[in-house]
């Protein structure tokens, strides 16, 4: 049985999916009213009447590793083309929740999942989505950068020659690609040097540019700058500004400075729960929990 997600299906359902908004967020939980009420308020004031388009919605999320739960009933949308921050103390689960998205903690044995992630009319979570297609349309970044032990042209051919591309695609990619992650001009006179000679910055924007190579939809970031220095990760927060035109990205960070200058969107967590999500500026000037406020005035976290 092919189990790979159709291309063309896909392409079909997500148009039909252009003209759905967030209203058609599944009525349900007085979260989910808050959340639908808010995207529509404020994104409708913002983009002259256009609604934003949800590329994720998770809804009613539990996860366990084995009998420890780590996050409860998590309901939130991932607005298409925006940038969604999450927040929160250390331990509170958002590096698991942004793993639940594209099925990374498939790997951790013992692991279980409730609820449900749709993408184009699609649930992430269900066991007949092929995860390899699923990664690369939901690419990751890992708080320390990771390149492979390749040249650095080859870290950014490395998806491409998975999914066969032809010679001469592969060298426009991955030129186009060290472009969009602002690192062309840094790199393109010893592309076959080793990748670990770049600097942290480097490796960082060398891997964002192996995650676009393959045209993924959304891009996950895991504390991508917790490892960089100040110019480096300026140069980061940057380049997630100018991607943010092509790619749906999810950062979590423990900055909240950086939170603030990146995203559109910010959801707080808090002991495995979303507490709060709301567009950035409000969520950072008129929090509605006390919890956030708590955390955003620096009283714990
Ligand atoms: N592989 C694992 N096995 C068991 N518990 C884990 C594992 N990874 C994380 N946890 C636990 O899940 C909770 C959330 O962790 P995590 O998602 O890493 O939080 P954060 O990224 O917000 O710091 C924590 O209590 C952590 O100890
Ligand atoms: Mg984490």
């Amino acid at each position: 049985m092919d189990t790979r997600l159709n291309k063309s299906q896909e392409a079909a359902s997500s148009d039909s999916d252009r003209s759905r908004t967030a209203n058609d967020v599944t009525a349900g939980t007085p979260a989910t009213e808050a959340i639908k009420r808010r995207v529509v308020e404020t994104t409708t004031a913002k983009y002259l009447n256009r609604e934003p388009d949800i590329k994720i919605h998770v809804k009613n999320v539990n996860f366990y590793y084995g009998v420890k739960q780590a996050l409860y009933d998590v309901t939130l949308p991932i607005a298409e083309l925006q940038v969604t921050a999450l927040i929160g103390p250390s331990g509170c689960g958002k590096t698991t929740f942004l793993r639940t998205l594209n099925r990374m903690n498939d790997l951790i044995p013992g692991t279980r999942i409730e609820g449900e992630a749709m993408m184009d009319g699609r649930n992430i979570y269900d066991p007949a989505v092929d995860v390899v297609s699923l990664r690369e349309r939901i690419g990751m970044i890992f708080q320390r950068p990771n390149p492979f032990r390749k040249s650095i042209f080859d870290n950014v051919a490395y998806g491409l020659h998975v999914q066969k591309k032809r010679r001469h695609v592969i060298q426009e990619t991955v030129e186009r690609s060290l472009k969009e992650a602002a690192l062309w001009d840094e790199v393109k006179d010893r592309l076959k040097a080793p990748a670990l000679g770049l600097s942290g910055g480097q490796q960082q924007r060398l891997c964002i540019a192996r995650a676009v190579a393959v045209r993924p939809e959304v891009i996950l970031m895991d504390e991508p700058c917790s490892a960089l220095d100040p110019i480096a990760t300026q140069k980061i927060e940057e380049l997630i500004t100018e991607l943010s035109k092509d790619y749906t990205i999810v950062i979590v960070t423990h900055n909240m400075q950086q939170a603030a200058r990146v995203s559109h969107y910010t959801g707080f967590f808090l002991n495995g729960r979303l507490i709060e999500y709301a567009p950035t500026t409000e969520l950072f000037e008129h929090p509605t929990k006390k919890e956030t406020e708590g955390y955003i005035s620096g009283r714990f976290g």
